[in-house]
């Protein structure tokens, strides 16, 4: 049977957009989450320097890069890896689309990877791209339920993904229990953790606090520094899989440019602006999140992330956002996006300026 890619998920919405565009002053969309602010300047005036640019840049990462994203989990997560330990990808979504297929390779025996049931899209994309069978795993009070896992999918588990913060909804789960349950079964722990630097609730957790055997934490520079469109991120954990992955992915030709490399060594060796950031993160949240309630929307703030996850009585997600859509201009993700459990919800991504956000709260309670 030959396999046609499903629809991507955001080009679901054009009928909310044209709902939303009635509004005088426009439709806000908070659907996708990609950062709207400026990156920092320095980052861009290295970038413009292009050191690196002249030859293949190596695929794993530059020592200054490595460096760099090493002494940042150091400084912000403190845990101590070394910088053989980790690697560069090209954004963290190639990673997380590929990873399995790789694994696969290295354990033909295996075809199974397990994923949050409300989740990221691509963690169960990268199974289908392989050829593999995806098997989500319940949520419970916002964390996976490994309890509900099959021994026969445990047994057969190229991966367990977790995601914590989770995008979408913003909950953080117990990384120990979740290592814990990944050596006990023999199964890889991939843990995304690119919303670590918009964590509220408490410090900046990683997998790697529980030691890196059998764990792999996986970092984007995207969302903590507004560097989206530059694509870059890394992984690191447990040396056998880092080094296999290094292997693949070197005769795979992933490479983050040279002058990406340089300007992200950069941006991971200072935290104001991402301080800056998340003053800013926070501070939307809190405004719509209070205007949201306003407009009778359940709209609790996140442990972690610059989503609202969302609920109204007696509308599933779909109504939920048209309703957004027409008596705000606001456009939003329906929970579904996520998977079918999510889809009494409904996601609203903080990336809008504050005066886009204030304007939507203004229009939710007039
Ligand atoms: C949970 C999660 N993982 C990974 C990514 C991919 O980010 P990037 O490819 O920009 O590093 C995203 C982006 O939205 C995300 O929400």
């Amino acid at each position: 049977m030959s396999f046609s890619p499903p629809a991507y998920p955001y080009d679901r919405l054009d009928k909310l957009k044209e709902l939303a565009s009635t509004f005088e002053g426009g439709p806000v969309d908070c659907s996708i989450g990609t950062p709207v602010d400026a990156p920092p300047a320095f980052v861009v005036e290295e970038l413009a320097r292009a050191s690196g640019a002249r030859g293949y840049p190596p695929s794993a990462g530059t020592s200054a890069f490595r460096d760099a994203a090493r002494d940042w989990l150091a400084r912000r997560v403190g845990v101590e890896v070394s910088a053989n330990a980790l690697a560069a990808c090209v954004g963290t979504k190639e990673f997380v689309g590929t990873l399995a297929g790789y694994l696969r390779l290295r354990q033909p025996e295996r075809d199974t990877v397990l994923y949050p049931e409300i989740s990221y899209p691509t963690y169960a994309m990268g199974a289908t791209l392989a050829g593999l069978r995806s098997v989500a795993v319940p949520i419970r009070d916002g964390r996976l339920d490994l309890s509900r896992v099959a021994p026969d999918d445990a047994a057969r588990a190229l991966v367990l993904w977790s995601n914590s913060p989770s995008n979408p909804t913003g909950a953080l789960d117990d990384l120990g229990a979740v290592a814990e349950w990944g050596r006990r079964h023999d199964v890889l722990v991939a843990s995304d953790e690119c919303y670590a630097e918009f964590t509220w609730s408490r410090r900046p957790r990683s997998i790697l606090e529980e030691g890196t055997e059998g764990v792999l934490a996986v970092h984007s520079i995207s969302k903590r520094s507004n560097l989206a469109g530059l694509r870059a991120g890394f992984y690191a954990g447990d040396a056998k899989i880092v080094d296999y992955l290094k292997a693949v992915r070197q005769h795979a030709g992933f490479m983050v440019p040279g002058p990406v490399q340089a300007a992200v060594a950069l941006a991971y060796q200072d935290d104001e602006h991402v301080e800056r950031q998340r003053e800013r993160y926070r501070y939307r949240l809190e405004v719509l999140a209070d205007a949201l309630r306003s407009a009778g929307v359940d709209a609790p703030m996140p442990d972690g992330t610059f989503y609202l996850w969302c609920r109204r009585e007696e509308m599933d997600g779909w109504a939920l956002a048209e309703f957004l859509a027409k008596t705000a201009g606001l456009v939003v993700s329906p929970g579904e996006l996520y998977g079918p459990t999510g889809s009494n919800f409904v996601r609203v991504a903080l990336v809008q300026p504050d005066d886009r956000v204030e304007l939507i709260a203004q229009r939710l309670r007039s």
